[in-house]
């Protein structure tokens, strides 16, 4: 999740893409750039290793005057590390075309291999940078065109040489494009990844969000996947991928750019809650092999020989991200691999039964948190490998780590963890197909069977927000509570220790997961009448045993809400229910987790807490 701004128009273009960035951060920092096209041939391109900030400071240093047009970014990197190289915009070698790009291109490195055998010269490690050696590639195709053409003929050339571009990517992108020789004219294209044009007076805005020109224009047009948008300073034209142009009608935006940055949602939390399908679908997005369904190899660098010869895995992690190891555990031990899981601070300064044998296992979104950091370097001393899995290229954990397999979620604002977590839980499975797979733990076709599952996740969780509603509903009835319960059983237990933590972070109140299996051994003496307990009730092995623990509440005085599927539903009774889409109960976690992050939500909402920044929390923990 990256942040790109482009604008065309009379007012000074750096400010303003600057500006705009500045509103963008919160979808990226890690660096930053702009391009602006200064006179017909003229480029000033200008980027950091860091924030807006640092890039504002430099272009005042070094102003440019008379720039009617240009494109900027703001980056989360994916590929490559943050760094000033790999800041976009990313340039041609001839250095007069410019391109910055949100998404993930799937095809980069079979593209790449392409250009560099048509000598092209690549500057940086990033998947967008072959988008722009591709522009460069149309447009010599286009040369004749070119050649002969006064300035505005070169517009159509742009166009067929960008429009040509695009047809070669796979994967998601939304990306602005400019071209010094054809200074009047910004190109952008949509597909999968956010894009929306601003319609000024004698100016014109593109933009991942409307909260970068939101104080310039409020009239807006949201780009649909698969199409462009030609934006000059007259006005904006909109055209399918076939180059057909299309009529679009623009709305006017009411909201205020605080709200926009937050999507509309009146939260961070909210809006990451609802960006789960998205994290999912960007953690796995070509990264599988499209026959058998399993990790590519490229994706991890883990060499084979390593994956076979391990004995046990040892999970470390904090926080949420403890609890998504806690499912790793269910995950690698189901394809039969031996596995511990502990916070990191406990495994720290214990007795380490890790060694040379281990392929220790570090989980953190931020790449940051202190004791996450602390217990992997024990780890190593112990001789024993480690694999991150973090959300944060470049982050110290990825430096250390042996190994690293990245989330692909973007920034997470919320101090409670949500779609790090779904990112986390999806890079779970990948690992875990792909050490059974290595192992032959587990068939192809079984394999490709997973694959196939997880990929539908996005869609069935999409499903699952129409019933955000009445989950809302329930969550305000119970807000008054002072005490809840969370049960559930195996893979799903550390989901009902995911429930209540959110509960705890952003309401402030008692809340307890528990294995429902040891419910009668204590907390069952704590449940009086009225009190909510959770019960996560979808079809698994234990279903029946589930059902008696539900009972045993009810007959306290419990108010149970059953997460339940359609199957489930018919065997369980309970004062609620939330039905989730079914799907295979090994990756169940990552839908039954979505309606407890919302009833956290709604809880804190309706007891009016400070819900993106909980008090005493904070987002990335880096002292021990
Ligand atoms: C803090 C955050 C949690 C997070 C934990 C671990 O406690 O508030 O949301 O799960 O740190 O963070 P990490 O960046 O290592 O995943």
């Amino acid at each position: 999740m990256c942040g790109i701004i482009g604008y065309i128009g009379d007012k000074k273009t750096s400010d303003i893409l600057i500006d705009g960035l500045k509103r963008l951060e919160y979808r990226g920092y890690d660096s930053c750039g702009i391009a602006v096209i200064n006179g017909v041939g003229g480029l000033y391109l200008k980027r950091v290793s860091g924030r807006v900030d640092a890039l504002d400071a430099l272009a005042a240093s070094d102003p440019v005057k008379g720039a009617r047009a240009g494109i900027g970014h703001t980056r989360w990197a994916t590929h490559g590390a943050p760094s000033e190289d790999n800041a976009h915009p990313h340039t041609d070698c001839s250095g007069s075309v410019v391109v910055v790009h949100n998404g993930i291109i799937e095809n980069y490195l079979e593209l790449k291999e392409i250009l560099l055998k048509a000598g092209h010269k690549f500057k940086s490690e990033t998947d967008t940078e072959v988008i722009v050696h591709l522009l460069e590639e149309k447009l010599k195709n286009l040369d004749v065109a070119e050649k002969n053409a006064r300035q505005a003929m070169l517009e159509p050339v742009f166009f067929e040489a960008v429009r040509r571009t695009i047809a070669d990517l796979k994967g998601a992108f939304a990306l602005a494009a400019a071209w010094a020789k054809c200074p009047a004219i910004l190109l952008a294209a949509r597909q999968h990844s956010p894009l929306v044009a601003g319609l000024g007076e004698g100016e014109n805005f593109i933009a991942s969000d409307v909260s970068a020109f939101l104080k310039h224009t409020k009239r807006v047009v949201f780009l649909n996947d698969g199409e462009i948008a030609a934006v000059k300073k007259e006005g904006v034209t909109f055209f399918d991928f076939k180059g057909r142009k299309l009529e679009r009608e623009s709305i006017v935006i009411q909201w205020d750019s605080t709200m926009a940055e937050k999507g509309g949602y009146k939260h961070f939390m909210l809006k990451e809650i609802h960006e789960q399908p998205e994290a999912v679908e960007d953690t796995l997005r070509g990264r599988l092999l499209p026959i058998s369904g399993e990790l590519l190899e490229r994706e991890i660098n883990l060499p084979l020989e390593l994956i076979k010869k391990f004995k046990r895995l040892q999970v470390i992690a904090c926080g949420t991200a403890y609890h998504a190891g806690l499912v790793a555990r269910y995950v690698f031990e189901n394809f039969g691999m031996p596995t511990e899981v502990d916070f990191a601070s406990e495994f720290s300064d214990r007795a380490k039964i890790t060694d040379k044998d281990t392929l220790v296992i570090a989980i953190s979104q931020s790449g940051e948190t202190a004791d996450t950091l602390h217990a992997s370097r024990e780890a190593k001393v112990s001789g024993a490998k480690v694999l991150a899995i973090t959300n944060t290229v470049g982050s110290t954990l990825t430096r250390e780590a042996d190994f690293v397999l990245y989330t692909h979620c973007g920034p997470e604002i919320g101090v409670a963890s949500t779609k790090a977590f779904m990112g986390q839980l999806a890079a779970v499975y990948l690992l875990g197909v792909h050490f059974a797979t290595a192992r032959k733990k587990l068939a192809l076709a079984e394999a490709r069977t997973y694959a196939e599952e997880l990929l539908k996740l996005p869609r069935l969780a999409e499903e699952l927000f129409l019933s955000e509603k009445s989950i809302a509903a329930m969550a305000g009835a119970c807000a008054g509570s002072e005490h809840f319960l969370f049960i559930a059983r195996h893979i799903n237990f550390p989901i009902a220790l995911e429930g209540a933590l959110k509960i705890k972070e952003i309401s402030y109140v008692h809340a307890e997961g528990y294995a429902a299996g040891e419910m009668k051994h204590g907390p069952i003496a704590i449940i009086d009448k009225g009190m909510p307990v959770l019960a996560v009730a979808t079809t698994s092995k234990a279903i029946s045993l589930m059902a008696g623990n539900i009972e045993e509440a009810k007959a306290r005085g419990a108010r149970v809400i059953a997460i339940v599927d359609e199957d489930s539903r018919k065997l369980i009774k309970a004062a609620d229910y939330i039905q989730v889409p079914k799907t295979m109960e090994l990756l169940s976690p990552m839908l039954n987790v979505i309606p407890l992050q919302l009833f956290a939500y709604y809880v804190a909402l309706a007891k009016k807490c400070d819900i993106d920044k909980p008090r005493n929390l904070a987002k990335s923990v880096t002292v021990r």
